[in-house]
Parts: structure tokens; C-alpha cells; sequence
């Protein structure tokens, strides 16, 4: 099928390239040069392991390609996916501008079309977003909805970092439409999906709820293992055997119950307080999801409390933050713990030296006033204490003898859990993690 995708962030530049793999012609389109530019050069626009591959090798077939100019590409398509940003407002709710906006670049772009259209809504939105832009669509159209177009949602469950498999291998696709031909279109896009991965049809307000509910049960969970963490550690028993024994419950599962200095990203944080807004808007109160946020902002503060346990007063101690991305694999640092943790680190009048393998860029943009090292061992060298707070495969696998030789005080505060706790105490370091005995 011809597919147009709007925005070309992470949601849309995997759908695009994702789809276009599937045998469909693409033609993704963003207002930021630099992206559009990117991709026709054979280049991602975002950090994702095996994207640039398979952008380069649907160029190559003339599958994909990469525009500025919305009108003309939804004209020359069936099907316009909507994956621009749904950023969070100073009251929680969602920011709908862009998508608003892209629904009126449609709605004019198919104004003189003749062929039916569906537009599908991928952003994350609240329930009731996708059929609050059908006036929009029919207004710059002039058309009705279920005659000149169509309306679908299809939400997306991608995580950075592993996007492109969960694209490819997923879950569950969910597809909600206005009307049953509207999810027919979008499941032909899925065709190839059918018998190997459950594809969930139903109408639009459920599946914009089912991505919500989805997200704040993920963020619940972590927040529950964390509040489990806490007492663990008063306890000295270990969390990392608690999460392992409770997720051998096939009804609980092991995912999500890694115990750290909380959750972050660009969704789990917004997605909740959407979902909580909505939540008071229709008269319920989100208790459950207001503590679940209480106890997400208490966690990142563990790693302050730990570092004042181990070296007293910060004022002056060098402190080396390994990890600033929100999660490892990503580029990403919307949310992210180690930003809240390194400004707090900066209010106790702490050096900060920070290091992280793929988000050095973005973090330079918006953190200022500590040093970005060129490594690990070069972010530890002269430390006071190592800070781990992204969980990064490379930073489980230091040489921590070679690292506690550069180090002023050998002092290792793993938010993660991700360095063995009995190596670096037998290298002689004082190591503090959560949800375990400490000294
Ligand atoms: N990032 C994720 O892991 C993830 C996962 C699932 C769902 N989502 C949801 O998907 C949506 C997009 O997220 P993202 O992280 O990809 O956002 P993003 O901010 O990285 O990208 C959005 C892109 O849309 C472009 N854009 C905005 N308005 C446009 C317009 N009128 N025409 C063309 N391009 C336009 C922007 O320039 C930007 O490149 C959000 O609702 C998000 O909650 C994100």
C-alpha cells in the first residue's frame, strides 16, 4: 500500500521504515530539515540499533523516501499514519496542537482527492482525541467521515533501544477505527503479522485507552518494585531475589521489576499524568497512579541519600555520574532521572563528571556546568564516588580494579543494580545499592 507518515521522531521513523520493510511505498514527512535530509541520505534521525540498516535498505529498494511537503505525500498515499509529539502541559494533560494541526494538513491535502482515505492516529492521545479531529478533517476537506475518509487508531507500543524488533515481532498490534472498513484498511498493512502476532480490531476510544492503561501499568509495577526495594533494604534482604522469585509467577511476570532510582523517558512520566488528568476530568480519583508518580519522584533521591551515607557532605566531592540517558540503548534523555539527580548534585555544590555512551549530545544541549568525560574510566578518574544511574551494559563490565585505581575514594552507588556487588567489594570498594543490606 502507498503510506504517508507524519513526524518522524522515534515513533515515526521506525513506523515508517518498519512498514516500508513490509513491502509498502513510504514516504515519511517532517518540518525539521535536518531529519528529512537524514533519512534520504540513508541516516537515522534518532540512535536505534538496526534502523539505519533498514533505512538504507528501503531507500535503496524505492520503498522509503524522506519529504517536507505534506500535501503532496498524503495525496500520493492511502493511508496517513499521525506520529508527531503529544508533549505534556504544565497540568498534566496532553499538548494536542501538533496533532490538531496535522489533521488539518490532511484534511486539506485530501480536499481534491477522489479515492477514499484513512488517517490513523499512532501518537499517544487521550481517549476520545482521534474522533475529536474529525471535524477538523471534514471542515479542510469537506468531506464526511466514513465517506471520504476514514479514521483509525493504532497505537504504538515500541521501546527505544529495541525498537525496531518490537515494531517487527510484536505483542499485540491493537487497531481501533470508526467503522469496521476503517480497521480493515489498517489490518492490511498488518497482513503479514496474521497467525504470528495477536492483532486486537476494536473502535477508537478503547485502543487509545488500552495504550494509557498499558504504559501506567508498566510505570505501576516499577514504582511497586521500588516501594519493595525500600523495605528490602531495611530488612537486608535482597530485592534483585524477591524480583526474581515473584516474576517466576507466570501471572506476574518477570519484566518490569528491576528496582533503580525510578523511571523516566518521554512516556512512562507523561503518560501517567495524562492518564491521571483524564482520570479527574470524568469525576474518578487516580489514587492508585498518584502514589505510583509520589513514589517515582522519592526514588531518584536515593542516589543523593546514598552518596551523603558513603562521602558526608557532597560540597566539593567529585562525584561521577555513569549513565544520563533514561534508559540504555537510547539517546533519549526526556525525564530522565540523571537529570534531576545531577541538578540536585549541583545544588550540594558536588563536581559533577558525567559519561554516557550515546547521549553526550543531547544531555551538552541542556546540562550545563558539569564535565562530560570521554569514557568511564575518564569520568571515575579523580572521583570521590561512581554513580551509576543508566543501566548500560559497558558499565557492568568495568575493570574495576583499573577504575578504582584513578579513583580518590573507591565508592560505587549502583542505582541499578548492574555492577556485582561481591566483585566490587572484593576490589576493595565501599558499594551501595538499592534494595539490599548497605553499610
Ligand atoms: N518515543 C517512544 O518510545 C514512543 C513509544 C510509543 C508511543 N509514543 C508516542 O508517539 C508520539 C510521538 O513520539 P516521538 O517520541 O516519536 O516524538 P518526537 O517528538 O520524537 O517526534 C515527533 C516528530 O514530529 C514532527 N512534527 C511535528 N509536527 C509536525 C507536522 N505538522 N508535520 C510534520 N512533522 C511534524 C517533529 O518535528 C518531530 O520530528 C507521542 O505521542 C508519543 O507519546 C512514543
Amino acid at each position: 500500500m502507498k503510506v504517508s507518515v507524519i513526524g518522524t521522531g522515534y515513533v515515526g521513523v521506525v513506523t515508517g521504515t518498519c512498514l516500508a520493510e513490509l513491502g509498502n511505498s513510504v514516504t515519511c514527512i517532517d518540518v525539521v530539515k535536518e531529519k528529512v535530509d537524514a533519512i534520504n541520505a540513508g541516516k537515522t534521525p534518532i540512535f536505534e540499533p538496526g534502523l539505519e540498516e533498514l533505512i538504507g535498505k528501503n531507500l535503496r529498494a524505492g520503498r522509503m523516501k524522506a519529504t517536507l511537503e505534506l500535501a503532496k505525500a498524503v495525496l500520493e498515499s492511502e493511508v496517513t499514519f499521525i506520529c508527531v509529539g503529544t508533549p505534556p502541559k504544565e497540568d498534566g494533560s496532553s499538548d494536542l496542537s501538533f496533532i490538531r494541526k496535522a489533521a488539518e494538513g490532511i484534511g486539506k491535502a485530501i480536499a481534491g482527492k477522489k479515492e477514499y482515505h484513512v488517517v490513523v492516529v499512532k501518537s499517544t492521545v487521550p481517549p476520545g482525541t482521534s474522533e475529536s479531529i474529525i471535524p477538523i478533517l471534514e471542515k479542510e476537506s469537506r468531506k464526511k467521515a466514513g465517506e471520504g475518509f476514514g479514521v483509525a487508531m493504532n497505537p504504538e507500543f515500541l521501546r527505544e533501544g529495541n525498537a525496531v524488533k518490537d515494531f517487527m515481532e510484536p505483542d499485540r498490534v491493537v487497531i481501533g477505527g470508526l467503522s469496521d472498513k476503517d480497521v480493515g484498511i489498517v489490518a492490511k498493512l498488518y497482513a503479514p503479522f496474521e497467525g504470528k502476532h495477536s492483532v486486537m480490531r476494536t473502535n477508537l476510544r478503547t485502543a487509545e485507552m488500552i495504550k494509557y492503561a498499558s504504559n501506567s501499568f508498566l510505570a505501576t509495577k516499577i514504582s511497586f518494585i521500588n516501594e519493595i526495594a525500600n523495605v528490602c533494604e531495611k530488612l537486608e534482604i535482597d530485592v534483585l531475589d524477591v524480583a526474581k522469585g515473584i516474576g517466576l509467577d507466570s501471572r506476574i511476570g518477570p519484566k518490569f521489576l528491576n528496582a533503580g532510582l525510578g523511571y523516566g523517558g518521554s512516556c512512562f512520566p507523561k503518560d501517567v499524568d495524562a492518564l491521571r488528568h483524564v482520570a479527574k476530568q470524568n469525576g474518578c480519583e487516580p489514587e492508585l497512579l498518584d502514589c505510583v508518580v509520589k513514589v517515582n519522584k522519592q526514588q531518584a533521591k536515593k542516589a543523593i541519600d546514598y552518596l551523603k551515607k558513603a562521602l558526608g557532605d557532597l560540597n566539593g566531592k567529585k562525584i561521577a555520574v555513569l549513565g544520563i540517558a533514561f534508559k540504555p540503548d537510547t539517546d533519549d534523555i526526556r525525564e530522565a532521572p540523571a537529570i534531576r539527580i545531577i541538578n540536585w548534585l549541583l545544588e550540594e555544590k558536588a563536581i559533577v563528571t558525567a559519561f554516557d555512551p550515546e547521549a553526550m549530545g543531547n544531555a551538552k544541549k541542556t546540562l550545563k556546568g558539569i564535565v562530560y568525560a570521554k569514557d568511564e574510566y575518564d569520568c571515575v578518574n579523580g572521583a570521590d564516588a561512581m554513580l551509576v544511574v543508566t543501566e548500560w551494559k559497558q558499565f557492568g563490565e568495568m575493570d574495576l580494579q583499573k577504575a578504582k585505581n584513578t579513583m580518590k575514594q573507591a565508592v560505587i552507588v549502583d542505582g541499578r543494580r548492574i555492577i556485582d556487588a561481591k566483585k566490587a567489594k572484593a576490589s576493595g570498594f565501599k558499594y551501595y545499592g538499592v534494595g539490599m543490606k548497605n553499610e
